[in-house]
């Protein structure tokens, strides 16, 4: 039962447009110092504070934080307590990891009434939040909003990738609402609510939990293409200033705690700098593909890619098949047989994916882990070898996507023994048959 009384809302959906710019933005005019950034006495009375997402002194490219101007501190909350994670899992490895080839249905919608942070289930992960390294993997399905309710992840990052049913999201730094086919991002510890506009949402996240994702270097493509910085859209001040208990629920080191305090944490009326949350409209990535033989590598689809210590050996990869065109001549266009040092968790947000007609279905997910063969199954194969390839091909009813990352990526026991895993995936290859035909006398 909600005890909240509201005195002033300012909401207004609106968002400024960049990647990582030093964004400034304030629900009441004059509510933004200028200057210094923490004054003796900030306008209207409220209190700075700082959010760093980076260590003070990474380099500036790299550097990530923002300057809050709110009603309260962040530090005002009763202690946590822990609570029941629910099908959050703290620890990768519960259960033996396996090379084989996994594939799930799509996760049922809770029977009970279910918020976005109940509704998560983790499927897979690797590295641990403490040593910042690696990533969880979740799937969550809802069917109520939060009210009074907040959540923040000290663990990760969390791209969220809809599948079904919008998601309105208010956070400290303001609203974003999305709906398949649209993500959204939302760096470690910004608090937030979940609202479900529709009766239903379900999805993907990515809990990163290594460096924030940014936008690739394009390298011989040149200074456009693939996401666009213009395209992120990152909130405008939007704060609540009410009263009444709420509840914090916080993710730390893979394990839910709980506290109580007495208004809305997201009470930023105010805020400057470049660590916040945004969303991308999946449908404005411009991709790119070969225009005469072989498609390149899917990172030639990379949208976001948090990156390792390593140059170009990232932490996680988000990647994405989006519709598109297949031109290439006398080359066999789908994805190839392959195994990659890689591990590749893969989603359908809607309609099919072009190595797997059947099988592989929106809301459903597959792993791939690294050096087990996987590709087109039986049906692709043949229907690819035998196409026409002097004919453009459309790809148009499609958008999957891929969670990569240089990890093993440890499949869940929940995940092993949900009723959702497809016992018979390794049969979609099995009718591949042999084919060599020697030359006579050979
Ligand atoms: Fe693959």
């Amino acid at each position: 039962m909600s005890t909240m009384t509201t005195n002033a809302t300012a909401t207004a959906l609106a968002y400024q447009t960049g990647f990582g710019n030093e964004f400034a933005t304030e629900a009441i005019p004059g509510a933004l110092p200028v200057g210094r950034n923490s004054p003796q006495s900030a306008p209207f009375g409220l209190y700075a504070e700082q959010l760093s997402g980076t260590a003070f002194t990474a380099p500036r490219a790299e550097n990530r934080r923002s300057w809050l101007y709110r009603i309260r501190p962040a530090c005002v909350h009763l202690p946590f307590e822990r609570i029941a994670d629910g099908d959050v899992v703290a620890r990768f490895g519960d259960a033996p990891t396996t090379p084989n080839q996994l594939r799930w249905d799509p996760l049922p919608m809770p029977a009970r009434p279910t918020d976005f942070v109940d509704g998560l289930v983790t499927m897979a992960g690797n590295g641990d939040p403490a040593s910042k390294t690696g990533c969880a993997i979740h799937l969550y399905a809802a069917n109520r909003s939060m009210t009074d309710r907040f959540f923040y992840d000290a663990d990760g990052e969390l791209l969220v990738v809809p599948q079904l049913g919008r998601l309105r999201i208010a956070t400290e730094l303001g609203i974003l609402e999305i709906e398949p086919l649209q993500i959204a991002v939302i760096p470690r510890g910004i608090r937030f609510r979940v609202e479900l506009p529709d009766a239903h949402a379900r999805g993907y996240v990515c809990e990163n939990f290594g460096a924030a994702f940014r936008l690739p270097d394009l390298g011989p493509i040149g200074s456009n293409g693939l996401a666009n910085p213009r395209d992120f859209m990152t909130p405008v001040a939007a704060y609540e200033d009410r009263d009444g208990s709420c509840e914090l629920v916080a993710k730390f080191m893979g394990h839910l705690w709980s506290a109580a305090l007495d208004h809305s944490p997201l009470d930023v009326v105010a805020w400057h700098g470049n660590y916040a949350p945004y969303a991308y409209d999946l449908r404005r990535f411009n991709a790119i593909g070969s225009i005469s033989y072989d498609h390149p590598d899917p990172s030639i689809y990379l949208v976001l890619q948090s990156a390792g210590e390593v140059a170009g050996t990232d932490n996680i990869d988000f990647v994405i098949f989006p519709p598109r065109w297949l031109v290439a001549e006398g080359t066999f266009r789908p994805p190839w047989f392959h195994r990659n040092v890689a591990s590749e968790f893969m989603g359908l947000i809607e309609g099919v994916y072009d190595a797997k007609e059947e099988g592989f279905v929106p809301g459903g997910a597959s792993l791939h882990n690294s050096m087990s063969g996987h590709g087109p199954d039986a049906e692709t194969f043949a229907r690819a070898s035998a196409a026409d390839t002097s004919k453009p091909a459309r790809v148009g009813d499609t958008m999957a996507f891929m969670f990569e990352t240089r990890h093993v990526i440890h499949p869940t026991r929940r995940a092993l023994e949900t009723a959702q895993l497809q016992a018979n995936y390794f049969a979609c290859w099995q009718t591949l048959e042999k084919r060599f035909e020697p030359p006579a006398g050979g």
